[in-house]
């Protein structure tokens, strides 16, 4: 029943055995289609609401609302904190991203592991920290926050019409004080794919360290942390995984965990506490990032989104969002006063789409689209880009992208 995955990387961990009741719920009847209307049917979105931003914040499906609730329910009526129900969440992360668990840590969001990694490397005044200027603030701000805080330099480079040469221009860009090359494996400003097993690669030749902001990137396409071998990657859980809000995963690598002290410590933190003798020292695992009281639920609610998208199968569910952010693309490429700023190479994109009508406030349309007809898009502010950036998720039928598709020509035509 369950699918093969498709693609050049390693195989990502399929569903197991206590998951197949959910595919059952959403195969045709022959037992090997997905039928994404069924899977639509799992989420609770007002019939109403177009949400073509998941990009920024997903709804989740039933089940996911349903264990975190759950979870809630369980916790209140024992009165427990339940901070072991992370565990087996910790497991499921691992088998998703090809990763050994004890280098995942659950966090609040992206922002939040970007700051610890930015926090935890040792850079000193004068170090430099190459970025590309697609980064979403949670990517960029922890840099730049070091930048005001200790004097290291930032330096950014402009990716904005240059994916063929990435790689070349951080490369150019790397001196003898490059300590760390941090993007975005998928931009929140174009959905632009990077190429970054090349990136971690260069890296790795030059002695720098690969930091990778993975918030568009878990969930859309899949992600091989075994086959990445990134020095740190951070990813949110609200976004692809539709997962719950508040939801991140922190990897970090073996090296620094086994030789760095953690950012924050406490309880779960520590290895060997004694307050008479004044010593601690600490956890060599990722775990030690969920130190104190933890939000159990919302976590337990992670597990349930992983087991939700690996009874599909994450490269079909790539796929699906990939063959309908195509055809929003085609829709709309050919208008001339509209201008794809997504990368036009079928590999650099995903699920993505950014556009902007020319001469027309991106976000005069965007609010329009919200307030007439209830249909969320995302505004592209940042890099003055002025453009529109659409979503494509399980949730979205063909219907939807087709309605959608005409509805920006109309604003196209309409400025003639
Ligand atoms: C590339 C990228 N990094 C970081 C973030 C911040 O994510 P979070 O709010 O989950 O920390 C986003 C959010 O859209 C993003 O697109």
């Amino acid at each position: 029943m369950l699918l093969a995955i498709s693609g050049s990387l390693p195989t990502v961990a399929r569903a197991t055995a206590d998951q197949e009741h959910l595919p059952a719920a959403i195969y045709t009847a022959d037992g090997e289609t997905i039928d994404w209307a069924k899977v639509k049917g799992m989420f609770t979105l007002a019939s109403v609401r177009r949400h073509f931003n998941t990009a920024s914040i997903s709804p989740s499906p039933k089940v996911v609302q349903d264990k975190t609730i759950e979870t809630i329910r369980y916790v209140n009526r024992y009165g427990l904190e339940a901070h072991k129900r992370v565990e087996p969440v910790r497991l499921k992360l691992g088998q998703l991203l090809n990763a050994p668990p004890a280098q995942l840590a659950i966090t609040r969001n992206t922002t939040e592991g970007m700051n610890i990694i930015a926090r935890s490397i040792g850079l000193q005044k004068g170090d430099e920290v190459i970025i590309t200027n697609q980064e979403h603030v949670g990517g960029a701000a922890p840099w730049l926050t070091l930048q005001n805080e200790i004097g290291i330099n930032v330096i950014v480079i402009d990716i904005n019409s240059n994916e063929q040469n990435t790689c070349t221009l951080l490369e150019r860009a790397i001196t003898p004080r490059t300590k760390v090359i941090s993007v975005s494996h998928i931009t929140c400003a174009t959905g632009y794919v990077l190429p970054v097993k090349d990136i971690i690669a260069l890296c790795k030749k030059h002695g720098v360290q690969s930091v990778i902001d993975g918030a568009q990137a878990v969930g859309q396409v899949p992600v091989d942390l075994g086959y990445l071998n990134p020095d740190f990657y951070a990813a949110s859980g609200h976004k692809w995984l539709y997962g719950p809000n508040g939801t991140g995963i922190l990897y970090l690598n073996k090296d620094f965990l086994q030789n760095t002290g953690p950012l924050f410590s406490g309880a779960y933190t520590d290895r060997t506490f004694d307050l008479d003798a004044g010593i601690i020292d600490y956890v060599q695992t990722a775990s030690r990032y969920e130190y104190g009281t933890i939000n159990a639920p919302i976590m337990a609610g992670l597990g349930a989104a992983v087991d939700f998208a690996q009874s599909m199968g994450i490269a079909q569910i790539a796929d699906r969002c990939k063959q309908l952010s195509t055809r929003f693309y085609i829709g709309i490429k050919g208008h001339k006063n509209i201008t794809v700023l997504t990368p036009k190479k079928e590999k650099y994109r995903a699920a993505m789409v950014t556009f902007r009508i020319n001469g027309t406030p991106s976000a005069e349309v965007c609010r329009k689209l919200i307030q007439e007809e209830a249909t969320v898009l995302r505004n592209v502010h940042e890099n003055n880009l002025n453009a529109i950036r659409a979503s494509f998720a399980i949730f979205t039928s063909e219907e939807e992208v087709d309605e959608l598709v005409a509805r920006i020509l109309a604003f196209a035509e309409a400025n003639e």
